[in-house]
């Protein structure tokens, strides 16, 4: 479906290339939103500049040369040569009616498709999963989802940190427990923080523990056969756990996406010396170093990124500069967007340099961190339990079901629920007002964790567009009609279902953007939008009760697009649409 905004550029830049010669057909025409039309083209002001005339006659004559016939009703000159643009009702109309019938709600398809890597979740094995994991997981997974849609080639990628020094510790811990207790999930294994814990107090406390810990790493990292064993019980302990987290989000990723830090073990040694061959990688202080160029320290010294310790390990950086190699030279992608927390930027930054100084990232191959702001208690303060503790997600995710329930049985409904019904939407709403509240801001801002505000049907949360949803659902219902009849044809004649018929054209333009960015908060607050433009036509507009059959039909169908553009996009941010509620 065209956007308004894109089909008036290219008219503008059309009359532009008319007017002052075909140099100027790739100019910005500048198109805003309008107070005093849909849009307006500001490009006359710029341009008069350069020219050297009166923005107000540069405007003229562009509008002397504008062909818009077909699309615009109304075009006019105002202030200093803002040329203000009234899209006609017909071409909106007809621009509905097509995206009413298209399948994908004419959202074209990308012309070049990417293939893209979207790394995200990437939770760490033996450890419990925290908020901040909880949000990576939410946005990674809408990110992928909108590119998915939009026709590119997504790889899901769960980096999840299951190597290192630790598993030492922990492979001696799960022996000394038995290793029969992870089998019968005993809570002492599948308490994954409990776990970790009393392995790292023996580890400090216990001297003949911490030799066998870290003689129990050398045989892992030697690849001894009975120690990888063991290794896997701890990992499958922990897959257990992240697919039940996944599986209560509703989040996309599976055993077949997780590639952790220890798919790269092998490949670490190859990438460093391709490093050192290239001349990136040089010793200093007894440690293999890459200096990329533009990173300095504090009295001006080149900043490191540290590839092998002097000790002969590798570190977390080198992990992913064979993650960026391997992705390159065997995946071949396009694209890599890393879902990780803000706070690991400098480590992006740097560790992106070095790979675009071995080539491996170029003009063809771009990575990205997509950062995550902190997730803070309403005291503004990093989210932490009453007594101080770090809080649990299911324990998170359980209370939001729980006030979820509060606040439905308040709202009104069609009917009354039977108890199994009633908490299957109300797992969706809890589910659904965590995620949307974690989607709808900026994903690299920070974000008060404040289930009053998220749990709310009103204001911009997750169950008041799921409710707005089911209304549209419930008026099919009472008028006995299936969401796939209202055929229309879609008429405009209140303002109300203009607005609401306009705002539907943007859907294709927002997930482009949304894609291109790695930005759901703009598809989360397009929704919003929406759902806010139905509410209006709603109040305004009877729809069953509508004056005359045309008119019925008309409505019908414009609910029945908005049900569709609403339930596509929550679904594609993730957001469970219960059909009644
Ligand atoms: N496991 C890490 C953590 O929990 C995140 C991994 C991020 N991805 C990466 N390629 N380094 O903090």
């Amino acid at each position: 479906m065209p956007d308004p905004q894109l089909v008036l550029a290219a008219r503008v830049q059309a009359a532009l290339s008319a007017a002052f010669g075909p140099s100027y057909a790739d100019a910005d025409p500048v198109i805003r939103p309008s107070q005093f039309a849909d849009l307006q083209a500001n490009v006359a002001l710029p341009l008069a500049k350069k020219l050297g005339r009166k923005p107000r006659d540069v405007a003229d004559e562009i509008v002397k040369n504008l062909d818009t016939a077909d699309v615009v009703a109304n075009v006019e000159v105002s202030g200093p040569g803002f040329i203000n643009l009234t899209l006609s009702d017909g071409w909106i109309a007809a621009e509905a009616q097509r995206a009413l019938e298209d399948e994908r709600l004419g959202v074209p398809a990308a012309e070049e498709p990417q293939k893209t890597v979207v790394e995200y979740s990437s939770p760490n094995v033996a450890k419990e999963m925290h908020v901040g994991h909880l949000r990576t997981t939410i946005v990674g997974d809408a990110i992928a989802r909108i590119l998915a849609f939009l026709g590119h080639d997504v790889v899901r990628d769960n980096h999840v940190g299951d190597w290192g020094t630790p598993f030492g510790m922990l492979i001696e811990h799960l022996l000394d427990l038995g290793e029969d207790a992870a089998a019968r999930d005993d809570s002492s294994v599948s308490d994954l923080t409990a776990f970790y814990q009393a392995a790292r107090e023996k580890f400090d406390g216990d001297e003949e523990f911490a030799d066998r810990s870290r003689r129990r790493v050398v045989a892992l990292q030697a690849g001894d056969a009975e120690t990888l064993r063991l290794w896997n019980v701890l990992v499958d302990v922990s897959k257990r756990y992240f697919n039940a987290v996944y599986g209560r989000l509703g989040v996309t990723l599976t055993d077949d996406d997780i590639k952790g830090e220890s798919f790269y073990n092998d490949l670490l040694a190859p990438t460093v010396q391709e490093l050192e061959d290239k001349g990136i990688a040089v010793i200093s202080d007894g440690a293999l170093c890459a200096f990329p160029p533009g990173f300095t320290g504090r009295e001006g010294e080149p900043l490191p990124v540290i590839i092998r310790k002097s000790d002969g390990g590798y570190n977390y950086s080198t992990t992913d500069l064979a993650t960026i190699r391997y992705r390159v030279d065997t995946e071949h992608v396009d694209r890599m967007i890393y879902v990780v927390g803000a706070p690991q930027a400098l480590h992006f930054q740097m560790v992106f340099a070095v790979a675009r100084m071995a080539g491996w990232l170029n003009d063809e191959v771009e990575a990205e961190h997509a950062q995550i702001g902190n997730v803070l208690g309403t005291d503004g303060k990093i989210l932490r339990t009453r007594a101080g503790g770090t809080v649990k997600l299911a324990q998170l995710l359980d209370e939001a079901v729980e006030r979820a329930g509060a606040v439905f049985d308040e709202i009104q409904h069609d009917e009354p629920f039977d108890d199994a019904t009633r908490a299957a939407i109300v797992r969706d709403v809890g589910i659904g007002a965590v995620k949307y509240a974690d989607l709808s801001v900026a994903r690299d801002s920070e974000y008060v964790f404040d289930f009053d505000r998220m749990i709310s049907f009103h204001g911009k949360t997750g169950p008041y567009l799921q409710y707005a949803a089911a209304r549209i659902r419930s008026i099919f219902r009472k008028g006995g009609v299936a969401v796939e009849d209202a055929t229309g044809p879609i008429t405009l004649g209140d303002p109300a279902e203009r607005a609401l018929a306009l705002e539907l054209l943007g859907f294709g333009a927002v997930l482009k953007q949304a894609g291109d960015t790695a930005e759901p908060h703009r598809l989360a607050s397009y929704i919003y939008a929406v759902a806010d433009a139905y509410t209006t036509f709603y109040e305004n507009c009877p729809v069953l009760k509508a004056p005359d059959e045309p008119t019925k039909a008309s409505r019908l169908a414009l609910c029945a697009a908005t049900l569709r553009t609403l339930e596509t996009g929550l679904h594609l941010l993730g957001v469970p649409t219960p059909e009644r509620m």
